[in-house]
Formats: structure tokens, C-alpha cells, sequence
């Protein structure tokens, strides 16, 4: 373990830059490894090992540049997010408050995809050699926008859905992609989509079966820089081919597959260039154009923290084992695609060639046959960078090897440059201490007083197996509130178990109760009726990170209320200390967050509820022991919101 070596020798004097440091991925004047401005080391003690770190804000930029470059086509467009790269639900979640739809590769992605929030409508499908069981999902599915794959799928889709729009795989027979494993197309028959060969074929097998064929889509592989652009313009004239013999196709799907540099000698992609061919192509064709992109979107934002676990000279090499191997990570060895190895405490010293191995038993389980590293030792955490796609999506059990977890970093926006993650911890433990340190309920027995008027729309949205959840329970003031809305199960979540300890007895009777942290709560997606959020989101660091997962674990339909409190509020201004414009922290500990009505609405439509009441309510305070002294007045925003309800449920319409 780290705590037996001995003491990390710090770098002397500033080192050359790394060539993939960035603002939010850098070496600190110490040499700690920061990760969206958390310590690797930190987040490592946090976390464990091995464990994938997203950065949300590194996906936000990574939208909006590449949506630059797709507007400046001049299109209309769409983009949609390749889920297959990575599908932890908070990231969707993100994504989907950005406004970016899903490229779906199966049923059981669909499902994922609305249990995320996301429409069918926001949707497309795309996939090969699909089962009986695949077509029928995708019949339920009407909403859902499909590009078939084959002439064989063209048929079957007509079968189970007459008369449906959709979208034809096109193979271009031409290719690009970081390496040749990576090539969906070429000289080599592959298994994606229909050739230019049978395309008269398939368009009057469409025709004829009463399909109506409006839609391209074409991949032709992964991982592109700048120099394939010469291969896309080739694939592109392939592509413009087909449209040239299908004048009714409106809407043209170009996949995905722009790269990041991997090693130092890669080049960022020119994404001017790239969206300059995409114009001089396909500009001036009236045509719809979408793109689905995985790894453009998310690898550069995750990184894999591992551990050392061993340094041993084989064989005349040296070998640094870590604690994962490529099952946790299967790109290295299956695409020949290079992470970057970076250790969370740069070291001084002459750097070596070294191995780095996996703790699978195979052979082929090595991270790198040639990584430069300064010494490493057992207990170092070792980061593997460009983490964030086809890492933790193509996961296996491979050798029971599934220790790993996954964890998005919310944005920081609202204290500044503040560590946002050690906020919140801090601010967990002030107020477990605070709970700690008297045995009487701090906030009284009484429940919030404008409770009674939202009892009736939880007990009307109520559906088998009901359940309701108070988010942020504290000492339970509120659960008889819960309680009456009648549900089959009342569960309470607090990040103090000192608090939930004190629930008075009679709440606690059938009361399901977790000490959890609300921004990762644990519970399924879809699985709360209603939710309370009550004198709970002016106290949360991350806000934007809790939205998110209550909106994933609450049914479509389901009911969450919350107060958010402005700057007319009596706590406002009293014994305040300013961490950023609308952030505070109370007595040197408590965060606090004020903010207007119009800013909550904001944040609320963003995480993609619909507000069903919004309005201000005032009331009186009794002294709270500990934490305030004297009796007060409250003012703050109440809201209560919907996750939308689906069009269509799960499975069908
Ligand atoms: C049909 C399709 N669309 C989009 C993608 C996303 O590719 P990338 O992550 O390289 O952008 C893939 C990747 O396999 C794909 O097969």
C-alpha cells in the first residue's frame, strides 16, 4: 500500500510539459496529476481502484466545438451520441441536458436510453444481424427512427411494421479509422450495411414492400485524424454515388468516428477541414444531416485510475503491474489503441522503457509494451488517459476481474475554481458533525408548512409498486408528508447516518432508509414515484449533478418537489463567507447556494424536467440548537417538476 513506501520525492523545479496536458488535465507545480481540478491521487483515495473518472465539463466543450463545425455547414442537422462508447448514466444524463440525442446499437440500449430520459424520438438505431426477439422490440417501437443494416432487415422491418420511414446502411467500400482493425469498410467485404451493387435492390425491395426509404447512414470506421481526411473525401464520393441514385432520401446519417491524438505525434483532427468536406459533399443537397459520434465526445474526458501493484525485472524487462487488466479496458489489446500511461505523482528521475501489465491470466493482457515511466512503486496510482470511450462499455467478467466503478465530475461552475467534489465531502461532514453533536432533532418535528397542497399530485401519480422518496432526509421532518401520499413504500436517503439515526421511532417503522450520497444514489433508474427535495438544494455543492440522478431514478411521469431558496431569504447574508457569485458558505462550514426563481427554472428545464408549479412560499422557523440561534424567516421557491412522461412505454408504443 501507498502508506508503506517510502515518501514520494517531490519534482524539482518546473518539467516539460506533457504532450497531452491541458487546462483540465495537467501536472500541478507539485507533479500531482490533476484530472477537471481534482487531484488523480485524491480521486484515487476516493474512489478506489481501478475506477473511470469522466469529465462533464470536458464533454460540454467537446459538444459545442464540434457542434460549431457541424452549424457552419449550413444544414439542418442533428447530433446524436454514439452510446456504445460509454453508457454510464449521469454522463447520458449530461448529454441529454445539452440537448444531444442517442445513436442506439440495440433493444437493450433503447431501454438504457429511456430510462436516461431520453425520447424515442431522440433516438436512432442502427445495427446488424438483429434476432427475431431485436425486430419485435423494434415494432413496439414506432417512434423510433432505424436504419436498416441489409436487404434482410428491410424485409423483416417491413413484416413487423408496414409502411414504416427509415433510414438504409449504406457500405461505401471505401475506408479510414485510426489503424486498419478500426476500418468498417474497403477493400475486404465487411458486414455493415448494403453495397452500391445491390442498392437498386434493396431501394425497390423497400418500395416494394410499402417501406418508405428516406434516410442514408454511413460509418466507415473509427478513430479519423487529419490525415484520413483524404479516405473521408473518397468515402464521401462513394456516398454521394448512392444519393445520386436515390433522389427521394431526404435525411443523411454520417456516422461517426472522428478521432483524438492518442500518441504525441497525432495532430488534432482539423475539424474545419472535416466540416468543409461534409459541405462541399453534401451542402447543397437539401439534405437533413446527422452524425453520431462516441469517442469525439467522451474519450479525452475519462481517464482509469489504476494501482501498482507490483515492479518486477522478468526476463531482462522490467514489468509494472496494476490492478486491471483488459477487461476493464479492452481497447489496448483488442483495437491496438494506445492510452496514454500517466502516473498521479510525476517523479524526477531517468525514465524507463517499461511493460505495463494487467492482472488478467492472458498473455495479451498488457496496457503498454513500451511506456516511458520514471520508477514506479507498489501503492503508486497509475492513470491511464484518453480513458473515456470503449473502456468501461466493452467491460467484461473475464477472470471474475470486476472491481471497477465509474463516477462523472460535475461541472463547477457555481463556486468558481473550488474543488466541487471536496466541497461536498467537506460539507458532508459538517453537517454529520452537526447531527453528531446533539442528540435532540435540530430542525424540529413539524414538516415544512406548505407541504399539505402538493399531497393530492403525489398520491394521483402513484403506480404499482408505488414508492416514494424524501432525497436529503435529514432527521425525517418530512416523511409524514411522504407518508400521506399513501405509497407502498417510503424510502429516505441523507448523507448523514447520524441523521437518519434520529428519525423518531414511529417514521422509522417500514421506513426504507440508506445513508448515500444523492448525486450517486444507487437506486435503479425509474424507480421512485415522486420525490421531496426539501431545504436540500441550497445546501448541495453539485446541484446539477443531484437533478441529474433524481431524474434518472424517478419514473417517467414521477413527481419531484424541491424549495430553492433566493437571496431574499432570511439565512442569505447572515453569517456568510462568499466562495463564488451566488455561493457561500455558512459559520466557515455549511454550503449555501442562492439563487433567482428564473436561474432555478433554468436549471430545472436543463436537467430536463417540466415544471408543473413554481411559486414563492415564506414561513417562520422555530431556533434550530447548534445551528441558528434565534427564530427566522424563510422565503424561498417552490417547484414541482416532472420527468416527462414517454410517449410510449418501455417496450412499446
Ligand atoms: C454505426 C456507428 N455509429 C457511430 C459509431 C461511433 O464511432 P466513434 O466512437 O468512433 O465516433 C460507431 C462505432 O462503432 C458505429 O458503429
Amino acid at each position: 500500500m501507498a502508506t508503506q513506501n517510502p515518501p514520494i520525492p517531490p519534482v524539482h523545479g518546473p518539467a516539460a510539459a506533457e504532450w497531452w496536458e491541458r487546462m483540465d488535465r495537467h501536472y500541478d507545480h507539485e507533479g500531482k496529476l490533476m484530472l477537471a481540478g481534482q487531484s488523480a491521487i485524491d480521486l484515487a483515495a476516493r474512489y478506489g481502484t481501478p475506477t473511470y473518472i469522466y469529465s462533464a465539463a470536458r464533454v460540454s466543450q467537446n459538444v459545442a466545438r464540434l457542434r460549431a463545425a457541424i452549424d457552419s455547414v449550413g444544414a439542418p442537422n442533428q447530433l446524436f451520441y454514439a452510446m456504445k462508447s460509454n453508457r454510464h448514466a449521469p454522463l447520458l444524463a449530461h448529454l441529454r441536458g445539452l440537448g444531444v440525442g442517442i445513436d442506439v446499437a440495440s433493444p437493450g440500449e433503447v431501454r438504457h436510453a429511456l430510462h436516461c430520459g431520453f425520447e424515442l424520438r431522440q433516438l436512432s438505431f442502427t445495427a446488424g444481424s438483429l434476432s427475431r426477439a431485436d425486430y419485435a422490440a423494434l415494432a413496439g417501437w414506432s417512434q423510433l427512427w432505424i436504419n436498416a443494416d441489409s436487404l434482410t432487415a428491410l424485409r423483416r422491418l417491413a413484416e413487423q411494421s408496414p409502411g414504416r420511414q427509415l433510414g438504409l446502411r449504406i457500405n461505401p467500400a471505401s475506408a479510414l479509422g485510426y489503424n486498419e482493425l478500426l476500418n468498417y469498410s474497403g477493400s475486404k467485404p465487411s458486414k455493415f450495411g448494403v453495397y452500391f451493387d445491390r442498392f437498386a435492390e434493396a431501394l425497390a425491395a423497400a418500395s416494394a414492400a410499402g417501406l418508405e426509404l428516406i434516410g442514408l447512414h454511413c460509418h466507415a470506421g473509427c478513430g479519423f485524424l487529419t490525415p484520413q481526411l483524404d479516405n473521408l473525401d473518397r468515402v464521401f464520393s462513394r456516398i454521394a454515388l448512392f444519393l445520386d441514385a436515390a433522389p427521394q432520401i431526404t435525411r443523411l446519417n454520417l456516422g461517426g468516428g472522428l478521432g483524438i491524438p492518442l500518441v504525441a505525434n497525432d495532430d488534432e483532427l482539423d475539424l474545419n477541414a472535416w466540416a468543409n468536406l461534409v459541405r462541399q459533399h453534401f451542402g447543397k443537397r437539401n439534405l437533413h444531416l446527422s452524425f453520431e459520434p462516441g469517442d469525439y465526445l467522451v474519450k479525452d474526458a475519462g481517464a482509469l485510475l489504476t494501482e501498482v501493484t507490483q515492479v518486477e525485472e522478468k526476463g531482462g524487462r522490467i514489468f509494472v503491474g496494476v490492478n486491471a487488466g483488459f477487461n476493464i479496458h479492452p481497447e489496448p489489446v483488442f483495437y491496438k489503441l494506445p492510452l496514454v500511461a500517466a502516473p498521479a505523482q510525476r517523479r524526477d528521475g531517468p525514465r524507463a522503457r517499461v511493460v505495463i501489465a494487467g492482472n488478467l491470466n492472458e498473455a495479451l493482457d498488457l496496457w503498454a509494451e513500451d511506456a516511458e515511466l520514471a520508477a514506479q512503486q507498489e501503492g503508486d496510482v497509475l492513470c491511464f488517459l484518453n480513458a473515456g470511450g470503449y473502456g468501461a462499455a466493452m467491460s467484461s467478467h473475464h477472470c471474475l476481474r470486476t472491481e471497477m466503478t465509474e463516477h462523472l465530475l460535475p461541472i463547477t461552475d457555481c463556486v468558481g475554481d473550488i474543488d466541487v467534489d471536496q466541497l461536498a465531502q467537506a460539507n458532508k461532514n459538517a453537517w454529520n458533525s452537526l447531527y453528531a453533536s446533539t442528540s435532540k432533532t435540530i430542525w424540529g418535528d413539524d414538516p415544512l408548512p406548505f407541504l399539505d397542497e402538493f399531497c393530492v399530485e403525489f398520491q394521483k401519480v402513484l403506480s404499482t409498486p408505488s414508492r416514494v422518496l424524501d432525497a436529503g432526509a435529514g432527521e425525517g421532518r418530512n416523511l409524514p408528508f411522504l407518508r400521506s401520499s399513501g405509497a407502498a413504500e417510503v424510502h429516505a436517503i441523507d448523507a448523514s447516518k447520524h441523521a437518519l439515526d434520529k428519525i423518531p421511532p414511529a417514521l422509522q417503522m417500514g421506513l426504507h432508509s440508506r445513508v448515500g450520497d444523492l448525486a450517486a444514489s444507487g437506486y435503479p433508474g425509474a424507480y421512485f414515484d415522486a420525490i421531496s427535495l426539501l431545504d436540500v438544494f441550497e445546501t448541495l455543492p453539485n446541484a446539477e449533478a443531484v437533478l441529474a440522478e433524481l431524474y434518472h431514478i424517478l419514473k417517467p411521469g414521477g413527481l419531484l418537489l424541491c424549495n430553492i431558496p433566493g437571496f431574499d431569504d432570511g439565512v442569505a447574508g447572515h453569517e456568510m463567507e462568499a466562495l463564488g457569485a451566488d455561493s457561500f458558505l455558512y459559520q466557515h462550514a455549511y454550503f449555501f447556494r442562492f439563487i433567482d426563481p428564473q436561474a432555478a427554472e433554468h436549471l430545472i428545464t436543463a436537467a430536463g424536467f417540466e415544471i408543473l408549479h413554481s411559486g414563492r412560499r415564506e414561513w417562520t422557523e422555530a431556533p434550530h440548537p447548534g445551528f441558528r440561534g434565534e427564530q427566522h424567516e424563510h422565503v424561498s421557491h417552490v417547484l414541482l417538476m416532472r420527468r416527462p412522461l414517454l410517449r410510449n412505454p418501455l417496450s412499446s408504443d
